[in-house]
């Protein structure tokens, strides 16, 4: 059984032709709201796309926008730990997608900030904690040092991007950035494999976009080429990620078969708008890497030029 601790939001999002820069006002095309929110989109991920036994705790106010939220994770069949706060709003983002499917997302968390460590449920039967950092920072660090604790193994999404204490870090089994993300966890930020090696944590996984992934096994290197798709909306695809490998490890597949996995899966997320409604299936996954078995020579020795590994 995975437990996802974290965020839920629901998502109010225009698409544009660009993400407008400070001081400009863009006239967008349509409106949309989906349910979202990092945490939420990785535990629907981790049920929906890897099919996994999976609980999520969180926390939302007493208000209309929280329905939405409960209602997608059950239909995913994610079980539920719901804290109610009454005098906070559920969370929400506001999200502008760029015909580019690039995306920029300001996040109201209201209710999230609520989640403290004395509502962690009891972790028997618990195999990983999956967590982001959407919530406060000590009850995250609580959580993964109660985790530790039990013999459970915790898995971190650093995003969105700021610094860690040690303690939480030295608590983390595995951990799952993308490069903006990565360069804010180190002190003297350079190319990816030179901050990539001042993380200590036995497991990271840098997310690159197109290009692919970069893993760190210990003293090993596991590159991942992306796959080929024609992205309409990036939003949910990194938690896409998350949840699909945690999913596979859950499932107890290889670090490298729950990469791929996961990279399928966030491929497929990208080619759908919304965070929740584009986690695809676990059939469609499997149908993508059966189809897709080799990225090309090309892309494979640009991600290995990117990553300073050839
Ligand atoms: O990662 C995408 C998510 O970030 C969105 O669903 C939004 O709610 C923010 O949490």
């Amino acid at each position: 059984m995975i437990l996802v601790a974290g965020s839920a939001n629901l998502d109010f999002v225009v698409r544009a032709h660009h993400i407008p820069a400070p001081g400009e006002t863009v006239l967008g095309q349509d409106f949309n709201i989906y349910p979202g929110g990092k945490g939420a989109n990785q535990a629907v991920a981790c049920a929906k796309a890897g099919g996994a036994p999976t609980r999520m705790l969180l926390a939302v106010g007493q208000d209309a926008h929280a329905g939405p939220l409960l209602d997608s994770l059950r239909t995913a069949k994610v079980a539920l730990n719901t804290v109610l706060v009454p005098d906070q709003p559920t969370g929400c983002a506001f999200i502008c997608v760029a015909d580019s499917a690039e995306n920029a997302i300001t996040v109201a968390p209201g209710a999230n900030l609520c989640l403290q460590s004395q509502h962690l449920p009891e972790l028997e039967g618990v195999s990983h904690l999956l967590m982001q950092l959407e919530i406060p920072i000590p009850t995250v660090t609580a959580y993964a040092l109660a985790a530790r604790e039990k013999g459970v193994k915790v898995v971190l999404n650093a995003a969105p991007a700021q610094p860690l204490p040690i303690e939480l870090l030295e608590a983390v089994d595995i951990l799952i950035v993308n490069e903006g993300e990565l360069a804010t966890l180190v002190p003297h930020a350079g190319a990816v494999l030179v901050n990539l090696a001042q993380i200590a944590v036995p497991c990271v996984v840098v997310t690159l976009g197109q290009r692919g992934c970069l893993a760190r096994l210990g003293n090993n290197f596991l590159t991942q080429a992306s796959f080929d798709i024609t992205a309409v909306d990036t939003t949910g695809a990194g938690d896409t990620f998350c949840g699909v490998l945690v999913a596979a490890l859950d499932q107890g597949d290889t670090i490298p078969s729950a990469i791929r996995q996961a990279s399928a899966a966030a491929a497929l997320a990208c080619t759908r708008a919304g965070a929740q409604s584009s986690i695809p299936a676990a059939n469609d996954i499997l149908a993508l890497t059966a189809t897709q078995t080799d990225s090309s020579p090309e892309k494979t020795r640009a991600l290995l030029s990117w990553c300073g590994l050839a």
